[in-house]
């Protein structure tokens, strides 16, 4: 079996699916549901015996303890964390306390199981790392993408604390021999993505007739992938990875952001069309963001020479699922629309 953490999140519960979907392996999923997890997202696995959902936080070294030495997974595979950039703007503690601690006391445990296990045991075993592109830092207009030998230049709170967990990870292996993986992928999108990122909120704000705000001038670079596709990314990597390495994942689609949101919208307008007019009338430009990285690409060349992997959906074919998925799910919406999360649109936009 194997261990995911922060599975009832946006791209672990896509994975913890996806991985039921297609294996009879088990899977322990351990996950603190903050605000961003969301035991919904994972409904239909409701009386499966081969998930068991642990309710707990990685920074809880006993509850880790115990799951390792009770359940004996052959993998970890570590998706929890804070993962919103505007937040670790607000807060940055948090993301320090899960992303940092958290993954060191993950690392510890895991090292801890690990030097119980027998030689072959020990070869077989993964510690695989979920990171994030934005470690690198901003790309200008004419650099080419991030490549796995990009320096290290995170500039938010969120992107710095992902980068000391990277960097934890590789000295965890280089010094104790832990095998890890590191796969650092580009902007998500798709089912179950909570409605404080992008594209998401363009979707549910269209929707209820509120503005669509966009950073800036909106012509800041991302490079999107649709969240099925990092999921197989990282069953490849967890499956051939060479030990130690790191992985880029990207969908080979830099989009600027005001782009995204017309196309949202037109989709919508074809979709669900508005009487009161097409969408893109609630497009509103607001208050950049502090600090705001200008371009993100991913050179995927690695994991696909290496493994094969490259991704199965255009951005066409992608985002129409997508907004499809978030117009069939009305309930979802309305559900991870609670009174927290109308606090953060208040703190977050009201200023802006
Ligand atoms: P998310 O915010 O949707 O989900 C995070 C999950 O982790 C939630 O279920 C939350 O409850 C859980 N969690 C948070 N703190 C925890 C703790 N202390 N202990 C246990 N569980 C905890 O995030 P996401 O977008 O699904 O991202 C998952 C991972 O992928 C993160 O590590 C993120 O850095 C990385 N990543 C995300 C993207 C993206 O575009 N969203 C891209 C690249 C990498
Ligand atoms: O690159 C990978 C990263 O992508 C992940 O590591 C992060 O966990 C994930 O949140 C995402 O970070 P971004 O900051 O790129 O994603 P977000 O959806 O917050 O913003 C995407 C772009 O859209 C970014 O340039 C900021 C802009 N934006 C975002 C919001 C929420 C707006 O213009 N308006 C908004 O309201």
């Amino acid at each position: 079996m194997i261990l995911v953490t922060g599975g009832a999140g946006f791209i672990g519960s896509n994975f913890v699916l996806d991985w039921l979907a297609q294996s009879d392996e088990p899977v322990v999923n351990l996950d603190a549901l903050t605000y961003a997890g969301n035991r919904a997202n994972l409904a239909s696995l409701d009386g499966d015996a081969r998930h068991v959902f642990v309710h707990g936080d990685i920074g809880d070294r006993a509850l880790v303890d115990g799951l390792l030495a009770t359940h004996r997974p052959r993998a970890i595979v570590h998706f929890a964390a804070e993962s919103h950039v505007d937040r670790s703007i607000h807060g940055p503690g948090a993301f320090v306390k899960t992303n940092v601690e958290g993954t060191f006391t993950l690392l510890e445990a895991a090292r801890g199981f690990w030097n119980t296990l027998d030689a072959a045991e020990k070869a077989a075993f993964r510690f695989h790392h979920v990171s994030t592109d934005e470690v690198y830092g901003s790309l200008k207009p004419t650099d080419p993408p991030f490549a796995e030998t990009n320096a290290y230049e995170p500039n938010s709170p969120y992107s710095a604390s992902k980068a000391a967990s990277d960097h934890l990870v590789r000295a965890w292996h280089h010094t104790y021999g832990l095998p890890v993986l590191t796969t650092n992928c580009s902007n998500n999108y798709g089912p179950y993505h909570f409605p404080e990122k992008l594209i998401p909120l363009m979707i549910v704000n269209a929707l209820a007739g509120k503005p669509l705000p966009v950073y800036g001038d909106g012509r800041q670079i991302r490079d999107w992938l649709y969240v099925k596709d990092h999921c197989s990314g990282i069953r490849a990597v967890l499956a051939g990875g060479r030990v130690g390495e790191t992985y880029n994942i990207g969908g080979w689609n830099e989009m600027a952001n005001i782009d995204i949101v017309h196309t949202v919208c037109a989709l919508l307008d074809e979709l669900r069309p508005d009487p009161a007019g097409a969408y893109a009338r609630l497009i509103t430009h607001v208050t950049d963001r502090p600090g705001h990285d200008r371009r993100y690409a991913i050179d995927a060349r690695k994991i696909e020479r290496e493994l094969g992997w490259r991704p199965a959906e255009t951005f066409a074919t992608g985002i129409r699922k997508t907004v499809q998925w978030y117009l069939d799910n009305a309930a979802w919406v309305a559900d991870v629309q609670s009174g927290a999360y109308q606090d953060w649109i208040g703190t977050h936009y009201s200023a802006r």
